[in-house]
């Protein structure tokens, strides 16, 4: 079922996107945003709760602030929040990240099980990336947090990488851009790849389901369908937004 997490400010709150760590809101009124989206999430059905160590989420995000190389990220501070959360709530053991640039996005889902932040033991944290330059600079960022080799960044497509995973995939983080021709629209692709991998209770995140939902549209139509998903919630607490569904 379809559901929607709208905060009042949502197109007001802006990030300028080369300057990514500069705090856009007093911590008490993120803190209260994102508690309100997981609420809304946990009400879907999507989390079994909405507890989170707070401290540890700040430990990630210093961590990342000190030893992160970002040319610029669109992931709001709020977004990271956000992201960070669901990991530690769900806490998948298997998590592939699609399209991860310079590994922003991939830490802030994969930080929740490896680095300061870490608050459970995961087996497997794949970010994939197809640019090999850009693919080589996340997985430089990633091993200056993780010396454990958990969580890795590998240069491939991020299709052939999901279908040709060889476990269950718990939690599925959908960023990548794709081609000219498709742009997002590869997130449908993507999911496919894995879906039959995907148990009850997995968990499908898609940032931008805001700014590029027109290009989502296929995607979102398949992850609304309730014959796929048994709950889906577009979380709009940014400019972006990221549709969080629960197979
Ligand atoms: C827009 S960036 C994501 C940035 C992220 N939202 C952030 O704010 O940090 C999308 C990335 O997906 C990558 N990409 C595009 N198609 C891909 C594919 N098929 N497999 C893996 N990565 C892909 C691009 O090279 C690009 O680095």
């Amino acid at each position: 079922m379809a559901r929607e997490y709208r905060t009042d400010d949502w197109d007001d709150y802006r990030m300028t996107y080369g300057d990514p760590h500069r705090e856009l809101e007093p911590l008490a009124e993120e803190v209260a945003v994102v508690r309100g989206a997981l609420e809304s999430l946990q009400e879907a059905g999507v989390l079994p709760h909405t507890e989170y160590d707070h401290d540890k989420m700040l430990a990630h995000r210093r961590a990342v602030q000190e030893l992160f190389e970002i040319p610029w990220t669109a992931i709001t501070p709020r977004m990271q929040r956000l992201l960070y959360a669901v990991n530690a709530i769900t806490q998948p053991a298997n998590m592939i990240a699609a399209g991860v640039f310079c590994g922003n996005t991939f830490i802030s889902n994969a930080g929740a099980a490896v680095g300061p932040g870490a608050c459970y033991t995961a087996r497997n944290l794949v970010g994939v990336e197809i640019v090999p330059e850009e693919a080589g600079r996340a997985e430089r960022n990633v091993r200056r947090i993780d010396s454990t080799g958990v969580a890795r960044v590998v240069a491939a497509d991020a299709v052939d990488v999901v279908r040709e995973f060889p476990e269950p995939i718990h939690l599925l983080y959908l960023d990548a851009d794709g081609t000219r021709q498709k742009g997002k629209g590869i997130y449908l692709d993507i999911l496919q790849a894995g879906y039959d991998r995907m148990p009850e209770g997995a968990v499908v995140l898609a940032h931008n389901s805001v700014n590029s939902a027109e290009r989502l549209a296929h995607y979102l139509d398949f992850v609304r369908d309730d014959a796929h998903f048994r709950a889906s919630v577009n979380v709009i607490l940014d400019a972006e937004g990221l549709e969080v569904s629960v197979k």
